[in-house]
């Protein structure tokens, strides 16, 4: 007996079986054909709730790899597909709180008061204007000093965990419906805030920028994660890699592209973003990229990569990520390829300090 899923499914293929089909040398074809079967296949579907809360930090010490963007429209898309989202804003540029349209202005309860002075997680988490279900915990201008402020505290790297633990076991007391995804954004540094990221996070998500330089530090973050998963959570793996501004038109793209599947053939979403510029404007009128533009191919390349992080679970590679043979994959990357890389210019850092110190 069909079930209505099951009709849904039927009538979603043969659908996307009546696309013409278009060869590799029309690009632009073939892009207006992959956004068609993306809006047909994802239009109004719901993504399966995990078992329990997952917790996914995302980070790359890099700057401006697309870190902000992938967190607030992975949300959204999860919290536009039914799923109760939660956005951590743990950079003091407080840039995913501006892409929500959440109140952050200086003196806003945010993430610093959490942070500094052991507020509970409540008083200053804010529902998304757009998107029913989004919540954000807010930073404001104030959390640039938090860095330093935490270095002489208590717990020190465990605060941010304490307070996400005591929020989540308060919405279940108040009746209110479980969290399943949070989403952790990350200052483009690995000072103590993004340590305190690592140790909140079960899993890590890296958006990787396909331009010259993408592995540049990626043995850098990968060490830290270890020196992390060795003394403050023994959870914590990357189970996600995520290339982003992705142009296919370019070779270097494909370059990158082709590296980091090598490197991370599990762990790479099939899915890659392109660079848009529908994605680039959304944040300045306060909003994702699914509410201001749903239709775009930002929009759907998003909504997709949020379907294959919420299809494929927690465990992607049984926890072993970010153990020796990763690290030293990307060390050996400059001397495989000469490319991404320039010989010279990558220098693995063999210090085992902890906590880790910003990337070059
Ligand atoms: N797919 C894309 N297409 C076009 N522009 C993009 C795309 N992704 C991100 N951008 C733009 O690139 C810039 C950097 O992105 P973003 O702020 O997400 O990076 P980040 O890693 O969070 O940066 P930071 O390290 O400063 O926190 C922003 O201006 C953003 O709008
Ligand atoms: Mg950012």
């Amino acid at each position: 007996m069909p079930t209505p899923q099951d009709d849904d499914e039927r009538r979603r293929s043969a659908l996307v079986e009546s696309l013409p089909e278009v060869s590799d040398d029309t690009p632009l074809m073939a892009e207006l054909r992959q956004d068609a079967r993306r809006r047909i296949e994802l239009r109004g579907r719901r993504f399966p709730r995990p078992s329990e809360t997952r917790v996914i930090t995302v980070a790359n010490q890099k700057g401006g790899v697309g870190k902000t963007t992938t967190t607030v429209n992975l949300a959204a898309a999860l919290a536009q597909s039914g799923l109760n989202v939660l956005v951590l804003d743990n950079d003091p540029q407080g840039n995913a709180s501006t892409a929500l349209g959440i109140e952050h202005s200086a003196g806003t309860p945010s993430i610093y008061e959490v942070l500094v002075d052991g507020a509970p997680m409540h008083e200053a988490v804010q529902e998304s204007p757009d998107v029913p279900n989004l919540f954000c915990l807010p930073a404001t201008i104030e959390l640039s000093g938090a860095e330093i402020e935490l270095v002489s505290m208590v717990a020190r790297e465990t605060r941010l965990r304490g307070a996400l633990d005591e929020y989540l076991r308060w919405r279940e007391q108040n009746g209110l419906e479980r969290i399943d995804y949070v989403f952790v954004d990350c200052p483009p540094s690995l000072g103590l805030l993004t340590v305190n990221a690592f140790v909140v996070g079960r899993e890590v998500l890296i958006p990787i920028q396909c331009e010259y330089y993408a592995l540049e530090g990626l043995s850098q973050l990968l060490k830290t994660i270890q020196l992390i998963q060795a003394h403050l959570n023994r959870d914590l793996h990357v189970s996600t890699i995520l290339l982003t501004m992705y142009d296919a038109r370019t070779n270097l793209a494909q370059q990158v592209a082709g590296e980091v599947r090598e490197h991370f053939p599990d762990r790479t979403l099939r899915t890659t973003v392109p660079r848009s510029v529908r994605i680039s404007e959304a944040p300045s009128y306060g909003q994702t990229v699914l509410t201001y533009d749903p239709g775009s191919s930002g929009a759907l390349a998003y909504l997709e990569a949020a379907r294959e992080i919420a299809e494929r679970g927690a465990d992607v590679d049984g926890g072993e990520t970010a153990g020796q043979d990763a690290v030293a994959a990307v060390d050996d990357a400059p001397h495989e390829s000469g490319r991404l890389v320039p010989v010279g210019t990558h220098s693995p850092d063999s210090s085992d300090d902890f906590p880790a110190q910003e990337d070059q």
